[in-house]
């Protein structure tokens, strides 16, 4: 068995899954490319992650679930128990008799009996059809919040889903779940890192018990097309790891567990995974979080980016498209 790094967990509010490790690990890469999905699954696991995460878009659950099985099968895992799964419903899914079958497709993918977390991945809606994106504007359609959620909680009595959630989800998408609910969202997956610090979204889901995991906690992997990081090539960030003999990684990912909320970090390097997983057992200082807090703030990953960029919407209210928190 494989030594494993201790990390700390946090019990979700609502179902039954495993308290979720503090850190996680992103398989978003594209284009997909199966093997270095499943390599980087096994290295991940090797050097002590237990927490994964994929969705039906990304087409990596099928090399996660490849990776999990060999894993278990040369003993680097005991069972599928020790891990925390998370996967997503995708835009062309969120229709209230789609959920369940994608549910199911998903898990046949991952070769699981259940996920750990199913999160509705926008709150976008598209006609249904093929797992592909850019859409045209006009394939938007008007999101069913509350027939949406249900199918979700049927997905959680079912016992497929020990936990569901939403993802860039605002307040004001929150507000409409939570007034459907019987079964509340347990996590937001949300853009956040030291240059996009959420602060009011981060409140909100306090108050109501939704649990925070970051994406993009290293800034992303070019989303805009800028080709610049917003964390990587901070120089505050830089100064701080330069004092604390940390990487600039390190303090984001540092400051993101200060805040309670839970990273998804993506990297397919063994090196880069095992220093990601490096940032307990030390702090930042309180002038460390004071210049931290004073970083300007820019969002990166935009719902327009779901789209192609000619057309207007016809069918929703654009409104219901803008995931930058009000
Ligand atoms: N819910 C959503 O809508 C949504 C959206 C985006 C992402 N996500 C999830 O969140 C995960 C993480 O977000 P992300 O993929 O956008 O980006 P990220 O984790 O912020 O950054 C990943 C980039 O940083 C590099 N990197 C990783 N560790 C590093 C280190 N220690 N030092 C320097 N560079 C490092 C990686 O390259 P290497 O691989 O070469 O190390 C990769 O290119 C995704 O993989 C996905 O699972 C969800």
């Amino acid at each position: 068995m494989a030594s494993t790094t201790a990390v700390p967990e946090v019990a979700l509010r609502s179902g039954s899954a495993r308290p979720m490790p503090a850190v996680g690990m992103g398989t978003a890469s594209f284009p997909p490319a199966p093997g270095a999905t499943k390599d980087a699954v096994l290295a991940a696991i090797e050097v002590g992650y237990r927490h994964f995460d994929t969705a039906a878009m990304y087409r990596t659950e099928r090399p996660l679930g490849d990776a999990v099985a060999e894993a278990a099968r040369c003993g680097l895992l005991r069972s599928r128990e020790e891990l925390f799964v998370t996967s997503k419903l995708w835009c062309t899914q969120c229709h209230p008799d789609l959920v369940l079958p994608s549910l199911r497709e998903t898990l046949k993918n991952l070769q699981m009996e259940y996920l750990d977390l199913y999160l509705i991945h926008w709150p976008v809606a598209l006609k249904p059809g093929p797992l592909t994106f850019p859409k045209r504007k006009e394939d938007a359609v008007p999101f069913d919040f509350e027939g949406v959620w249900r199918a979700m909680e049927e997905c959680q009595r079912l016992g497929l889903a020990r936990a569901i959630g939403v993802s860039n989800f605002t307040t004001r998408h929150l507000d409409r779940v939570l007034a459907a609910a019987t079964i509340p969202p347990a996590v937001n997956q949300v853009e956040l890192n030291p240059a996009w610090q959420q602060r009011t979204l981060r409140a909100y889901c306090a108050d109501r018990g939704v649990h925070v995991a970051a994406y993009s906690p290293l800034g992303g992997q070019n989303w805009d097309g800028t080709g610049s990081n917003a964390v990587l090539e901070s120089e505050v960030l830089a100064g701080i790891a330069k004092a604390r003999g940390k990487s600039v990684a390190q303090v984001a990912l540092r400051w993101i567990y200060e805040q309670g909320v839970t990273s998804i970090v993506k990297s397919y390097n063994k090196e880069r995974l095992r220093q990601n997983l490096d940032i307990f057992g030390w702090e930042l200082t309180d002038e460390d979080r004071l210049k931290i807090s004073q970083i300007p703030q820019k969002k990166t990953v935009t719902a327009w980016g779901l789209f192609s960029q000619e057309g207007e919407f016809t069918s929703v209210d654009p409104a219901d498209l803008d995931i930058v928190e009000p």
